[in-house]
């Protein structure tokens, strides 16, 4: 065990003495519209996405299928989106700005306003309303689009501040935003060998500007300098881990000195992807498999190391705590991820027996006692296909989502899984006790700044030893978090505990150039989050 290792043991274990309980929270009003994809675009809003069908929620006399979740009120207020954002993906860029990628190419009966969605770009660009009114989505299909259609694509920001967009059917390319190589796309031998069971690559910026990728059984490093493509080992056992076999994966986070990088991947099916789709069944036990591999050329050589959770998933989340451990929450025990894929359905969908209470991973463990649900509350709303989960900058979990049917289904006698658009938050046990502060932060803070901040830590906090967590809290959908990212940062606070002292990392590979979210943690105890943006906020360059 090296010391942070350990020093994250203690943590945890200090966490856990005495502390209150994991709770869900629903909340008192709903998403208008189905949250199948979401992001946090500022301290109090979340940007929600959901296909162009018939929701609720209504905006120009038709259904919205754009809308945002204010944090604080739990109001909705929709937004006119132009395209259809169906299976799209999602990032923010170096200057703030959100961009969301692809979608379908379809329209909708009843819903004559859409328009394709499969080359869209939809910016959502910082907005100050902390109720997000007069917030909007810039489209311009016919001058601003992507060079090539992708549904199901993933997108991570790089080292310059850019997207990488990954995929997806029909396309096994890559591209970038803005566009690079003269707009040209690159061709991607692993997506084309990886396809029926590749799309949303599960993807992460890697430490060195390298791009780990991961999708069907089988990854790679993409050095996007070189253009190179270079094989990792196949995920053990034929767990398959990218739709409709999703399982999620995950960058564990960075550390310094050397912020080595580990990837987790967690779920998915066993189901050879050949299978004709009338010998798949929703009743098919899911991979209960994690597989975990350290990216150095040791790591590499040692391969992937299996463990297991404690039940089967199809379609789980997995995202960062402050903290350092993982939160693996929804999903189903049996089935595949998608609508109507094969015959033996529930409704209209593939999986089954949801997961209703969620897992911590705590990384630091040894091997076999990293997977606890203890203290967990169990929640009565299945979350299986088209949800979403993101940490709030409040610190605890936002959870939305769910509608495995092709259209907008309200519930019903015979309807098991109805399209959810209840929200529920799960809190964690920090929520309910007085809470360290983290002072404002500058707008942008620049890369291997040091930087000190006023702090207030509760007197029944004792530890002089602070946790401070840098965090992209990611787009989600489709049980990926396209760009999460958690890099802990080196920290001191004052003897007399009223100021933070903490280093910004050394460059932008290690947190690639764009907004993040700050947290300092204390006995446990972690604070509302504070935002800011790594590097000069510039935009990422244009290079065609
Ligand atoms: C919505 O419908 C109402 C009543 O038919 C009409 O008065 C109004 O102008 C319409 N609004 C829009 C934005 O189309
Ligand atoms: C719902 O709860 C929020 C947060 O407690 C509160 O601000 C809001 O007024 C409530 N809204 C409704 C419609 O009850
Ligand atoms: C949309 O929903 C409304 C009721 O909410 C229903 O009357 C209408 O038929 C639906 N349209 C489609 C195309 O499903
Ligand atoms: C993609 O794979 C198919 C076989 O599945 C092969 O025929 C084709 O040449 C490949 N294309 C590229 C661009 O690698
Ligand atoms: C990965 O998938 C391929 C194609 O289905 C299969 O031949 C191979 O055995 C799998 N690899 C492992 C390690 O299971
Ligand atoms: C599919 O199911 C049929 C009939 O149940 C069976 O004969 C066949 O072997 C199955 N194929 C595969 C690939 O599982
Ligand atoms: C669902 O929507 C499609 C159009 O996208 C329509 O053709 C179909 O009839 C709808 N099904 C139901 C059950 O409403
Ligand atoms: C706390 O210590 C810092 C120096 O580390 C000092 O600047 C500050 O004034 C002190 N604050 C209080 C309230 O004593
Ligand atoms: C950020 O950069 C993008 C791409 O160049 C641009 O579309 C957007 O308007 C910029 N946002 C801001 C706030 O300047």
């Amino acid at each position: 065990m090296n010391f942070l290792t350990l020093l994250f043991v203690t943590l945890s274990l200090l966490s856990a003495a005495g502390a209150s309980q994991w709770r869900f929270d629903l909340k008192n009003t709903t998403s208008g519209i189905v949250a199948l994809e979401a992001i946090v675009v500022s301290p109090t809003l979340i940007l929600m996405f959901d296909r162009a069908t018939n929701d609720t929620l209504q905006i120009n006399n038709h259904s919205a299928w754009g809308a945002l979740w204010n944090l604080e009120s739990n109001a909705v207020t929709a937004l006119n989106v132009l395209t259809n954002s169906f299976c799209a993906s999602g990032a923010l860029l170096s200057n703030g700005s959100m961009v969301s990628m692809g979608g379908d190419a379809r329209g909708f009966a009843g819903n004559p306003a859409i328009q394709p969605g499969n080359q869209a770009i939809r910016i959502f660009e910082p907005c100050a309303s902390p109720t997000g009114e007069g917030c909007t989505v810039f489209e311009d299909p016919e001058n601003l689009h992507l060079a090539r259609p992708r549904w199901y694509p993933s997108s991570i920001r790089i080292f310059d501040g850019s997207l990488m967009i990954l995929g997806a059917t029909p396309e096994n390319s890559f591209e970038f935003f803005p566009p690079k190589d003269g707009g040209e796309v690159r061709p991607s031998p692993f997506l084309n060998r990886t396809v029926p069971a590749n799309l949303f690559p599960r993807a992460f910026a890697l430490p060195d500007g390298r791009v780990f990728i991961v999708a069907n059984n089988q990854s790679i490093i993409y050095d996007i300098e070189a253009g190179t493509e270079t094989p990792l080992p196949e995920i053990p056992n034929g767990v398959r881990v990218t739709n409709p076999m999703d399982g999620s994966a995950i960058l564990l986070p960075l550390s310094p000195p050397n912020y080595t990088p580990e990837v987790l991947v967690c779920g998915g099916s066993a189901t050879d992807p050949a299978t004709p789709a009338a010998n798949l069944s929703s009743q098919t036990p899911a991979s209960s498999q994690c597989s975990r591999i350290m990216l150095t050329e040791e790591g590499i050589k040692r391969g992937w190391v299996v463990e297991h959770m404690i039940e089967e998933r199809i379609m789980p989340e997995m995202i960062h705590l402050p903290n350092g451990q993982i939160l693996i929450i929804n999903g189903g025990r049996t089935g595949y991820a998608a609508v109507r894929y094969h015959r033996k359905l529930v409704g209209e969908g593939n999986a089954d027996h949801p997961v209703l209470t969620p897992v911590l991973y705590t990384p630091g463990l040894p091997l076999g006692e990293r997977f606890s649900n203890k203290g967990m509350p169990t929640s009565d709303i299945p979350r299986m296909y088209h949800s979403s989960v993101t940490l709030t900058p409040q610190g605890n979990v936002w959870v939305g989502g769910s509608n495995p049917s092709p259209n907008f289904t309200l519930p019903a006698p015979g309807v098991k899984f109805p399209s959810e658009v209840r929200i529920e938050t799960l809190d964690p046990p920090y929520m309910f006790v007085e809470r360290p502060t983290l002072g404002d932060l500058p707008p942008t803070i620049p890369f291997g700044a040091k930087v000190t901040v006023p702090i207030t830590v509760p007197r029944a906090l004792s530890s002089d030893v602070v946790q401070v967590s840098l965090m992209d809290l990611g787009f989600s959908t489709h049980a990926f978090h396209s760009g999460a990212r958690l890099v802990f940062l080196n920290a001191r606070m004052s003897a007399n505990r009223t100021s933070l002292t903490f280093t910004m990392p050394p460059n932008s590979r290690v947190y690639p150039p764009g907004p993040a979210t700050i947290f300092l943690t204390v006995n446990g105890i972690t604070s509302v989050g504070v935002q800011t943006i790594v590097g000069s906020g510039a935009p990422p360059p244009i290079m065609e």
